[in-house]
């Protein structure tokens, strides 16, 4: 009999579920090949399943495809080469035939700022689960990933309610990652924890087929309700952002009390309810999540009417903006006011070592405002030179430290590469025109530089 039956006619009798607990591995889609997603689907692969990456940038998948991660991530060119040669993971611009095709769809595209308030832009994620829901041929798990503000989820089961095919079973559920830029795939194949928010029996049960692999290393599971998912994710972030605030803040009171803040962070970090990490002061925190992510919190807390985690926040953001004032202030300090005409050797342009991301970075942020006052700005970065070039196409760019600090009035350390922190200051004192040193990371051996005959400032460190 079943000789005789079409292929509609199976897929009617016979329809696929991933929710079944012997349906087979699931098939994995990931739209969205930004810095998340595209770890991610790398990161599924290599657990083990079948992925789809799916972006509506054709470049960027025709780059992936060819094993080429567009951006720079330590270990996952090899890794993506790796598993592109298995035959388990390939991109695609064609989301139809991915989502007919996979069982778990995650949605990792993009939540940037709006261009006119602090609210985060859900357009990307409402058309990549509109994209999903309107080409459904089976039951499916969608996944969102992305950073959204508390209450896009349960807004989302409605589109996806109004939009899929009649017949088909889906769920959505969230699944915020926290993966950070420069170890994402470590963070990624060995999470810290996985939260499982909105999930039924059925649907937490997939995906703990899904990340069995790390689940069966000891990562914890969270399994909570949607709004509380989402609201982990924004929170952790407002968390780390408070943490480099708040060391920022008491660094000004070091300054004022010739303290060294980067001895008093140690000695706090030894208490294990602090923690040493996210107590480096300095020129404060940027990139595409932290700042964002306070800000759609302050907006989306403003409109639940809960004021006071906006205003915590609103002081979080102006301590960390203010730290950029404060390392312009002490460029031109240390050219007696004015930069005018001065030669100023950047080094460092992304937002942290181990990254090539611009994206709201504060070294690029202080090297742009030292140009706009008239100084001839050079910037070296060992990675970010080509995206920095993009962003800020009127600064200087050196191909190393060395032309970088060649005949500069002062030298800024505005991101802590390794590179940086060995560098041999006498050889590079006899390169300026002054030996001035800003070490805005907190990170550069005072005493070597001072040894070598720079003039050192730093913050929070006056007495270094
Ligand atoms: C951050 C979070 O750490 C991740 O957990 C999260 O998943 C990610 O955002 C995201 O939402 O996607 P990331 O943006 O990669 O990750 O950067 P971080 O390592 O958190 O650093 C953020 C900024 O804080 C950098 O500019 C860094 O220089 C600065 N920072 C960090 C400090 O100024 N001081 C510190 O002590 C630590």
């Amino acid at each position: 009999m079943t000789d005789h039956l079409s292929d509609l006619d199976v897929a009617e009798l016979f329809p696929r579920t991933p929710f079944s607990p012997d349906a087979p591995t699931p098939r994995i889609s990931v739209l969205g090949t930004g810095y998340l997603g595209a770890t991610h689907a790398v990161a599924m692969a290599q657990l083990g399943m079948e992925v789809v990456g799916v972006d509506t940038d054709p470049h960027k998948v025709a780059a992936l495809a060819a094993g080429k991660v567009p951006f720079f991530e330590p270990g996952l060119d090899e890794l993506l080469e790796e598993q592109l040669a298995s035959g388990r993971l390939r991109f695609t611009t064609d989301v139809a035939e991915a989502v007919g095709w996979a069982d778990v769809h995650f949605v990792c595209v993009g939540t940037p700022q709006t261009k006119t308030s602090h609210a985060a832009d859900l357009r990307f994620v409402e058309a990549a689960t509109t994209a999903i829901a309107e080409n459904l041929t089976h039951d499916a798990l969608i996944v969102g990933k992305s950073t959204v503000p508390v209450g896009t989820g349960a807004r989302l089961r409605e589109l996806v309610a109004r939009t899929q095919p009649a017949g088909v079973r889906t769920e959505l559920v969230w699944n915020p990652e926290f993966l950070r830029e420069g170890k994402a795939v470590q963070d990624t194949l060995h999470p810290d924890r996985i939260v499982m928010g909105g999930t039924t029996p059925e649907s937490e049960a997939l995906l703990r087929r899904v990340y069995a692999g790390p689940i069966a290393e000891g990562s914890p599971v969270v399994v909570c309700d949607l709004p509380t998912a989402e609201l982990v994710k924004v929170s952790a972030n407002a968390f780390l952002a408070t943490k480099i605030s708040f060391i920022n803040a008491i660094a000004s009171v070091c300054e004022a009390a010739d303290a060294d803040v980067t001895v008093l962070a140690d000695a706090l970090g030894h208490d294990t309810r602090i923690g040493r990490q996210f107590l480096d002061a300095g020129l404060g925190f940027g990139g595409g999540c932290l700042p964002k992510d306070i800000r759609a919190l302050m907006h989306r807390a403003n409109e639940l009417g809960a004021h006071q985690a906006s205003s915590l926040l609103q002081q979080v953001d102006e301590i960390n903006m203010g730290q950029r004032a404060r390392v312009i202030e002490l460029a031109l300090d240390a050219c007696e006011g004015s930069v005018l005409n001065r030669r100023v050797g950047v080094l460092g342009a992304a937002f942290k070592p181990h990254t090539d991301d611009v994206r709201d970075s504060p070294a690029l942020n202080v090297a742009a405002a030292l140009h706009l006052r008239g100084a001839q700005v050079t910037v070296y970065d060992p990675q970010a030179g080509d995206t920095a070039r993009a962003s800020f196409p009127t600064l200087g760019y050196a191909t190393d430290v060395e032309e970088a600090v060649e005949g500069a009035d002062v030298v800024l350390v505005l991101t802590e590469w390794d590179e940086f922190l060995d560098a041999e200051p006498a050889r590079l004192a006899s390169l300026t025109r002054r030996p001035h040193v800003i070490d805005a990371r907190g990170r550069l051996d005072a005493r070597r530089w001072t040894d070598a005959g720079w003039s050192f400032a730093g913050l929070g460190r006056t007495a270094a």
